[in-house]
């Protein structure tokens, strides 16, 4: 079986705590929180489909002996009531959230022209409301944890808490075709968590955002892209693969764990550098990554002309 997580990470390191994620029986939320119960968490993860939500929760179980973690369907982030239930059932069950993720998303490709106004509603309800709500439900809980784990960095730390991951997209930055709904969700959401970062920052919790480029086998490729193109869109990036939800897995630890002490209010982009390539990536009739091919030639033509 592909590793979750990478090797480098400690086990053990996520003992005692707690991760509430919305969105996590999907592809990409459900690897982290896989890798974060792998690393000794527990988790409790959240869905509109209750069959979905409890067989995910269940596999995810099994990452490690004696793990607990409880699958809450029928959960809307839409819905703050029903949200704000299941972050009180998970304390009752688990006894503390320390880390969240809100990841619940959803998307579809619509140009401006075929989007209607619920349309473009419906994408800001469920991501940018959707994650306001997951913080509002959460936030005392998460203060609590990070009072309870806060650490200046330099002593060996009884761990950490008081986290909250934002997952968004590079998408609003570049902007991109039949995804105004998304760009305009996604821009709000690091917003939400860089005004938390400075509202919070001071009493030790922090507010990060992960944007993920694209990954591979995941429900965001399915959606957005075309298995056509599938080549061409991998040349397109940087690095030359699609990412793996191994590297997101990776990014969420980082950022939870110790490695992330001192990191509040940043966007860490998993992508392969990917979102600078759009629009960017030509010179003269060749498209990327021909075009920088023959980087000793173009820099002497470069150094000609000085
Ligand atoms: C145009 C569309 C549409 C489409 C739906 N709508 N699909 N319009 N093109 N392809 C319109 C509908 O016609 C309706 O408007 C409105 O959107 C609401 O649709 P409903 O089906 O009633 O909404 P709902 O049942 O709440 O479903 C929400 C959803 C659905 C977003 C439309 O796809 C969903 O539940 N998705 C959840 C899973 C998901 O999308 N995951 C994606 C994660 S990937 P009208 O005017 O007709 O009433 C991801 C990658 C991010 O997020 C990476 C960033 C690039």
């Amino acid at each position: 079986m592909a590793p979750v997580v990478s090797s480098y990470w400690k086990e053990g390191t996520f003992v005692n705590k707690v991760v509430f994620c919305t969105g996590g029986s999907g592809t990409i939320c459900s690897g982290q929180v896989r890798a974060l119960v792998t690393l000794g968490a527990d988790a409790c993860i959240v869905g509109r489909n209750t069959e979905k939500v409890q067989r995910v929760a269940a596999d995810i179980t099994k990452q490690r002996t004696g793990s607990k973690v409880i699958g809450i369907g029928n959960v809307d982030v839409r819905d703050f009531s029903k949200v704000k239930a299941a972050v009180e059932t998970c304390v009752e069950q688990l006894g503390s959230i320390d880390f969240v993720i809100a990841g619940a998303a959803g998307n579809f490709l619509a140009p401006i022209s075929d989007l209607s106004l619920n349309a473009f509603k419906t994408v800001i309800d469920i991501d940018l409301i959707g994650s306001w709500i997951t913080v509002k439900a959460t936030l005392p809980y998460l203060l609590k944890s990070a009072e309870k784990y806060r650490n200046d960095g330099k002593s060996l730390s009884n761990g950490t808490g008081g986290r909250i991951i934002f997952v968004s997209s590079t998408n609003y930055r570049s902007a991109r075709v039949a995804q105004a709904h998304v760009c305009a969700a996604k821009a709000g959401v690091n917003a939400i968590s860089d005004v938390l970062s400075l509202e919070y920052g001071p009493r030790g919790m922090t507010s990060n955002i992960i944007a993920p480029g694209p990954i591979d086998e995941t429900e965001g490729i399915r959606r957005l892209s075309d298995p056509a193109l599938r080549d061409e869109a991998i040349r397109s990036v940087p690095l030359q693969r699609f990412g793996l939800i191994k590297d997101i897995a990776d990014a969420t630890v980082f950022l939870f764990g110790d490695t992330g002490n001192f990191i509040n209010g940043a966007c860490l982009d998993v992508d392969g550098g990917a979102w600078r390539v759009k629009g960017g990536g030509q010179w003269g009739n060749r498209s990327y990554p021909d075009s920088i091919q023959t980087p000793e030639s173009l820099s002497r033509k470069a150094l000609s002309k000085l």
